[in-house]
């Protein structure tokens, strides 16, 4: 294990986080274009297309979250050439999973005979990030080896299937990463900006015989012109943020790994974002839709195994979503 401070661009201690050395992905096998959603939405695919840049997503018919949660992991192990009793903790990171209890961690740490401590996060279609920085605090702490993160998503078990504002636009998958310590985690940027109005995903309200509001439907409502506007201003600026805090410049990065929730977005912020070429902006939106928080590493493995990344490459990652919150993270490959 290496010591527990580094020095980074700016001359400054800070301590020392992490490096990616394996990556994983899993998607359920039914696949669902446009077109088969033209059945029974008021819909098109050409509405879809043109809007989202969505030509299908993958939806579960048996799979569970956690069982695309593990299939991920297991693959983020062989890359990483890893076994699971270096594992000192696995995150993971859901809106909908199968249990609210145990953890969607906990069930993948069961499944692959690991012993160590395990959590999920919650923010959505940002949890990835908050993953990649919760982790970045644990190996500051120091004492762990290996890490494992997971972003899993059955986005299908909680969509209102009879809303074809937002029916369209989401899909189920899993990504995951093994991480030991390194310099690799470069800096961070966070916002949330708290409101239930643009995105929500109410619970079941129970049995409670004194409860008296009403039920909500427990499904994703979203208006998607407010987050639209949110996600073109906020995507920008929170890069904006994690290049000055490293003291980098944007001709610096070498890819774009943004939230995949929409073709319109991405290229929204392609056109700011003069200094990288638009070739740089890793997309896959087309095949899986928005994952939420599975897309990040739904599409860094992708990349990863088609062997585009070149080690000392600058990535960054950048998500925004229900919260309201956004954020980004700098990487070095
Ligand atoms: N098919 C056909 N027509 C549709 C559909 C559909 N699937 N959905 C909506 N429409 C109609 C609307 O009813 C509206 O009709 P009207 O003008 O007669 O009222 C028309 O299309 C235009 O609707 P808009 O909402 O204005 O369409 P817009 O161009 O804004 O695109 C979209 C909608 C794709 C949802 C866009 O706003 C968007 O991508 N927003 C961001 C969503 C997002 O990224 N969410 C991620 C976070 S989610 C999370 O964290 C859980």
């Amino acid at each position: 294990m290496q010591e527990n401070t580094l020095t980074d661009a700016k001359n400054q201690i800070r301590p020392a986080s992490f490096k990616i050395i394996g990556t994983g992905s899993c998607v359920p096998e039914n696949i669902v274009t446009n077109e088969d959603l033209t059945v029974f939405l008021d819909t098109s695919d050409e509405w879809i297309r043109s809007r989202s840049g969505i030509e299908q997503r993958h939806i579960c018919t048996t799979e569970t979250t956690s069982q695309l949660a593990l299939k991920a992991a297991q693959n983020a192990l062989e890359n990483a050439n890893t076994s699971e009793d270096e594992i000192d903790m696995i995150l993971c990171a859901t809106i909908s999973g199968e249990y609210v209890c145990p953890s969607m961690a906990a069930l993948v740490q069961r499944d692959l005979g690991a012993q160590c401590p395990c959590v999920d996060l919650s923010a959505a279609c940002t949890g990835w990030i908050y993953l990649m920085d919760t982790a970045s605090a644990f190996f500051a702490r120091g004492g762990i080896r290996k890490m494992l993160l997971i972003g899993a998503e059955s986005m299908s078990r909680i969509l209102n299937w009879h809303d074809r504002s937002t029916a369209v636009l989401f899909g189920d998958g899993a990504g995951a990463v093994v991480l030991e310590p390194g310099d690799n985690y470069l800096a961070s940027s966070f916002v949330t900006d708290g409101n239930d109005e643009v995105i929500a995903i109410p619970t079941k309200n129970g049995i409670s015989p004194w409860f008296a509001n009403e039920q909500k439907l427990p499904l994703v409502h979203m208006d998607g012109q407010e987050t639209y506007k949110f996600a073109v201003h906020n995507l920008p600026k929170r890069i904006d943020e994690v290049l000055e805090k490293a003291g980098l410049k944007e001709e610096d990065l070498d890819w774009v790994i943004p939230h995949q929730a929409n073709k319109r977005i991405i290229d929204s912020a392609a056109r700011r974002m003069k200094g990288v070429p638009e070739d740089r902006f890793c997309v896959n939106l087309q095949k899986y839709g928005n994952t939420s928080a599975a897309s990040i590493p739904l599409v860094l493995d992708e990349w990863n195994r088609a062997g585009k990344f070149q080690e000392g490459d600058l990535l960054v990652m950048v998500a925004f979503g229900g919260g309201l919150s956004s954020a980004a993270c700098l990487v070095r490959w």
